[in-house]
């Protein structure tokens, strides 16, 4: 089948196994450059195929040589219709760990529910023994509780106030107002319930009594705070609700650990295109300016490259760079007060008619592609390709 891109607004629906494979022997290809970080034995990467999580199990076999366990949900490729990315990605890193003599274990569905944390402590007893990381990097839509059986749905609305903010069509270079609603209590209450701290809990909670995990055990969840321009509908919205929930958490999770003497943290990340990030308004026209500013000032860097110094300082000889909170600040370039202030500065000026001079937009755009294995260099796109398969 010879694949094209076809977008519905943020979603694309179909992806490029080769293009996939590509972007993931990238990220691999960095990490071997940068070479290895201390090894840390048995990693599980909650959230691993695509974004943060993929970045993570990256760094975690090739810098850290460890085993890892990856949970992912995604679509798997039928004979008419292509996988979703990380469904190629994650088979991708596969044949990588393969050939490097990694081991990378996939499981495919629901980290919300009691089956797959089940599956997972099976595995990690099967071919782990104990696990000494646990990284927490879901962006999931909906979340059914798995006591109750209830369904959750996650929103990107704010609290108290519409909100009315420039944003850009990303596919066509125009700028315009949208107006962000309020969201009602329910509709906050189901963001925390599924971007907020409770599953990250659960999971804890699970793998603790299960007895899996290692002495100092650590976990890990991502996090993000953002400037001013984003607060109403990132930090202040219902999204930054659930995110202050889940860095809430790291109090009961540090009690869950305290047998092992393990350590929770949360990473406070840079603001990156992802499938996750591309669908909040504002966001895009944000990131599109910060890109061009930190290339500027060679700062700029990807998930692979945010990840990497992550674990460069939680398990290498970088000082880990904590707030006055206990969070670790991967974000602290980004929020550097003079780029900050010539954001504020550019931010307002910012039209249809000039948006390719003062933002990334154009590589920006690239990129959203390239997360669907499309726009990547040395692909040939004509080319009739197996869709059911990575090669
Ligand atoms: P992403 O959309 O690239 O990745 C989400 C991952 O979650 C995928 O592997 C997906 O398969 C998995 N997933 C979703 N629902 C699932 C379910 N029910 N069961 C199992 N797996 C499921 O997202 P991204 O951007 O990498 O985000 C990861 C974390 O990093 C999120 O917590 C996000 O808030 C945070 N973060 C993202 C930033 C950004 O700018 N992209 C900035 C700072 C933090």
């Amino acid at each position: 089948m010879i694949i094209k891109p076809k977008f519905r607004g943020f979603i694309c629906t179909t992806a490029h196994p080769q293009g996939c494979k590509e972007n993931v022997r990238k990220q691999v290809n960095y990490v071997e450059d940068k070479g290895t970080i201390n090894d840390v034995k048995n990693v599980l990467v909650l959230g691993s195929s695509t974004g943060y999580g993929l970045a993570s199990s990256i760094v975690s076999g090739v810098a850290c040589n460890a085993k890892v366990i990856g949970v992912s949900y995604e679509k798997e490729p039928t004979e008419k219709r292509t996988a979703s990315p990380g469904w190629y990605n994650t088979e991708a890193l596969g044949q990588f760990f393969n050939e490097k003599g990694l081991e990378y274990i996939k499981v495919n569905g629901d980290a919300f529910s009691n089956e797959v944390k089940e599956e997972v402590i099976n595995l990690i007893k099967e071919h782990m023994g104990k696990v000494d990381l646990i990284i927490y990097s879901l962006a999931a839509p909906k979340r059914k509780d798995p006591n109750t059986g209830e369904l959750y749905s996650s929103c990107l609305k704010t609290i108290g106030e519409p909100f009315t903010c420039k944003t850009v069509d990303f596919h066509t270079g125009e700028i315009m107002d949208v107006t962000m609603p309020v969201a009602t209590e329910e509709e906050i209450e189901g963001t925390r319930k599924v971007m907020g701290g409770e599953d990250w809990i659960m999971w804890m909670e699970a793998l603790s009594k299960a007895g899996v995990l290692n002495e100092n055990a650590k976990t890990i969840a991502y996090s993000y705070i953002g400037p001013r321009v984003t607060d109403p509908i990132y930090r202040e919205g219902t999204i930054g609700g659930a995110k202050k929930d889940l860095e809430k958490s790291v109090a009961k999770i540090d009690e869950i650990l305290a047998s092992v003497n393990g350590k929770s943290y949360i990473s406070i990340n840079k603001a990156l295109v992802t499938q996750a990030s591309a669908a909040i308004p504002i966001v895009p026209l944000y990131s599109a300016l910060l890109y061009k500013l930190m290339k500027e000032q060679g700062t700029h860097e990807g998930c692979i490259e945010q990840i990497y110094r992550l674990f460069e300082e939680v398990y290498g000889d970088r000082e880990l760079n904590l707030d006055e909170e206990g969070r670790i600040r991967m974000d602290d370039w980004e929020m550097a007060e003079p780029l900050q202030s010539t954001v504020k500065e550019i931010w307002p000026g910012i039209e249809t008619s000039n948006v390719y001079e003062l933002t990334d937009l154009a590589e920006m755009r690239n990129e959203f592609f390239r997360l669907f294995g499309f726009n990547v260099e040395g692909i040939d796109y004509e080319a009739d390709v197996d869709i059911t398969t990575v090669k």
